[in-house]
């Protein structure tokens, strides 16, 4: 009998080292969640990181993260924010777009979504990735120089139920990355997506009802887990590092096998 693992990443994440020194990150959403995992993985790889969250402050942030108060569903707050961080920090290298909402009361077929729901998740799941990285290019244009992250989801590329807004809105961001990275490409900057599955964050903790429970979920993936913020934290320095300097335009999945499993959705039970 091989020995027992215990659950989660095999080997301590971490293992491979990057040297971020003298960039500027600007992640937004990181005040929690993949976010925060995101902001302290830059931070610990000794980037200047800037978190532009709806929340003001997050005692989880690490200190040497410079917080920067915005609503990216508004579009003078994304380009402050850009603006803000290019004047603080002298730059910007990194731009991490990965605020985005799916409220429970999202959860529903479409002919039940609410109009005002579908406006704000629109708002800031779709024109908050555009407006942030309108700003962004317009700078990494000048610099010659950056790289954008969009974090999208399984859920845009296969659907299930319930998902009559959201989904269609992550397969959005990664037409944005790949459109930006066919525009910019010769400017020196490169766009990717990264499309996690479940991973464990309060956003997924808030739909677990939604998605048949903690076991279920865990189940639909082949490692038979979700995921951990920390593992695309990881997706996301390696995207951004010179080691992925040959890769744009494209979309990494980062699912514990789960779109390969073919059994994205729950069987389908006719009502
Ligand atoms: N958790 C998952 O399983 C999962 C799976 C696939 C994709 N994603 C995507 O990963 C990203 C992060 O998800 P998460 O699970 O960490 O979410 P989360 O809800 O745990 O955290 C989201 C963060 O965004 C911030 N935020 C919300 N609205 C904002 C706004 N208008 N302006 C600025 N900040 C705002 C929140 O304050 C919070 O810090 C999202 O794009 C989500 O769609 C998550």
């Amino acid at each position: 009998m091989p020995p027992s693992r215990p659950a989660g990443p095999s080997r301590p994440l971490g293992a491979i080292r990057y040297d971020n020194a003298g960039r500027v990150v600007l992640v937004t959403g990181g005040a929690q969640g993949i976010g925060l995992a995101i902001c302290r993985a830059f931070v610990a790889s000794g980037a200047t990181v800037v978190c532009a969250d709806i929340l003001a402050e997050s005692s989880d942030v690490p200190a040497e993260v410079k917080m920067y108060r915005t609503d990216t569903g508004n579009p003078v707050d994304c380009q402050a924010a850009v603006q803000w961080t290019i004047d603080q920090c002298g730059g910007l290298d990194v731009l991490v777009n990965n605020a985005a909402i799916q409220p429970p009361a999202s959860y529903v077929p479409v002919d039940q979504l609410e109009s005002e729901l579908a406006e704000r998740m629109v708002a800031i799941n779709f024109m908050g990735y555009t407006n942030m990285a309108k700003h962004a290019l317009r700078y990494m244009k000048q610099q010659g120089s950056g790289v954008v992250v969009n974090i999208a989801s399984g859920q845009g590329d296969r659907t299930t139920r319930g998902v009559p807004i959201y989904g269609p809105l992550k397969a959005a961001n990664i037409l944005q990355a790949m459109q930006w990275a066919v525009e910019y490409a010769r400017q020196g900057i490169r766009v990717v997506s990264v499309s996690p599955g479940a991973i464990e964050t309060p956003l997924v903790r808030a739909s677990l009802a939604a998605q048949g429970g903690a076991a279920a979920l865990a189940n639909r993936h082949p490692l038979g887990r979700i995921g951990q913020p920390e593992e695309i934290a990881a997706a996301v320095l390696w995207l951004s590092s010179p080691a992925a300097s040959f890769v744009t335009g494209t979309d990494l999945v980062v699912d514990g096998g789960l779109s390969a499993f073919g059994a994205f959705a729950e069987p389908y039970t006719p009502e």
